[in-house]
């Protein structure tokens, strides 16, 4: 009998949002122009006005930064920033840059108009960032040459290039960086008809036939998020072959989604677990991020990361100076009655429904991550 049982694991998990060593295929299916990039539809009309107009003055487009949580395309987008511009692009991460000196290296190879890619750009040590404040607004680096009485400082020119930085955490980007960057772009959780479009095109690539309430099935159950989609599409085709089935349709995919443990509205069992611990043992909250935690065995910044975001958007948890509480509806899709004490609590806050994810402004969103920080 095949063994479908969900891990527990986030790095193994079917609906986990970081990259896993079977999405090799990953690449492969990265869009390179605006047109086979699927939805974030404000965020690509600004870039595309903004490409436009720095390839008609032929200068280098201006930095962008883009955040928002794992699997939305932050990457991708780099790359067609870069092909768009016709240029290349040099791809890095914050953490890999360990000294100035590597970033200089990094810096002076680039060509004129060229982007340098620098993923989790929020974990940047601080001697590399400052070297980057220069660069970024002036082209230019400042480089210390010898030591003690003797050692001068000299300026180099850099190219124009276009920083382009990708982090999933805003609010832990120190406030001078984030200044110098002339875009910032929040990557949105996706709808599920932009999903579908995504997938379609995707099977087209791989060869996988799938038809309309396949795609539907698993785009709505997939946490609004295309690296989600695309890896449960993969495990849905080797779930049609079980089946003996030459298409993935609603049979299929129910079946396989069922297997894998992922309910009608994408939630898996460690969302579940997550809920109905604050359900039982904190009698629906608040609680803070660290207790929650230390209660479900999850690391925080994987719960910040990964599974709040889309709890919180479709209200199944909303976030208070006090910590995280359930909403009404939480109970009702956990199928539990909330405790009297929950009822009279949500009566006196009158927060009974959580802020949606897509109308939290950056600077809420630094505030509420500097606030789970702490809780
Ligand atoms: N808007 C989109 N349209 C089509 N495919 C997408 C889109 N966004 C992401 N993808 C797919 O999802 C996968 C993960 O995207 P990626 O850019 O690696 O996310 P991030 O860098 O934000 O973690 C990519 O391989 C890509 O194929
Ligand atoms: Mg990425």
């Amino acid at each position: 009998m095949m063994n479908f049982n969900e891990q527990e694991n986030e790095d193994e998990r079917v609906l986990g949002r970081l990259r896993q060593p079977g999405d090799t295929e990953e690449k492969a299916l990265r869009p390179v122009t605006f047109e086979d990039y699927s939805g974030q539809t404000k965020v690509k009309t600004n870039l595309k006005i903004f490409i436009d107009a720095a390839k008609k003055r032929g200068e280098a487009l201006d930095h962008v930064l883009l955040y928002g949580p794992p699997g939305l395309g932050k990457t991708t987008l780099a790359g067609i920033i870069a092909s768009e511009m016709g240029v290349a692009m040099h791809i890095t991460t914050g953490p890999s840059i360990e000294k100035a000196g590597d970033l200089a290296a990094l810096l002076t190879n680039l060509n004129e108009n060229e982007v340098l890619f620098i993923d989790e750009i929020h974990r940047l040590n601080k001697s590399v960032e400052e070297v980057l404040y220069p660069a970024m607004e002036d082209y230019c680096l400042d480089l210390m040459i010898g030591k003690g009485p003797a050692a001068r400082s000299v300026r180099l020119d850099l190219p124009h290039f276009t920083l382009v930085g990708a982090t999933t955490r805003a609010g832990m980007l120190s406030a001078p960086l984030r200044d110098r960057f002339g875009m910032i772009h929040r990557l949105e959780l996706y709808e599920t008809e932009d999903l579908m479009e995504i997938l379609k095109r995707d099977a087209g690539l791989l060869g996988i036939a799938i038809n309309e309430e396949g795609l539907r099935n698993i785009a709505s159950r997939s946490r609004g998020t295309p690296r989600i989609a695309i890896r449960l599409l993969k495990r849905m085709r080797d779930f049609a072959s079980y089946l003996d089935k030459d298409t993935i349709d609603k049979e299929v995919s129910d079946y396989g989604l069922n297997a894998l443990d992922i309910d009608a509205i994408g939630l898996d069992a460690v969302d579940r677990r997550l809920l109905t611990s604050i359900a039982d043992i904190f009698k629906g909250g608040p609680v803070g991020l660290e207790t929650l935690a230390a209660c479900t065995g999850e690391d925080p910044v994987t719960i910040e990361d990964v599974y709040e975001p889309f709890l919180l958007q479709n209200g199944f948890l909303h976030k208070t100076p006090r910590g995280r509480m359930l909403t009404l509806r939480a109970f009702e899709h956990l199928g539990l009655t909330p405790p009297p004490s929950f009822i009279a609590g949500m009566k006196s806050t009158e927060v009974q429904t959580a802020p949606k994810f897509e109308n939290i402004s950056i600077e809420d969103w630094q505030n509420s991550n500097r606030e789970g920080e702490n809780n």
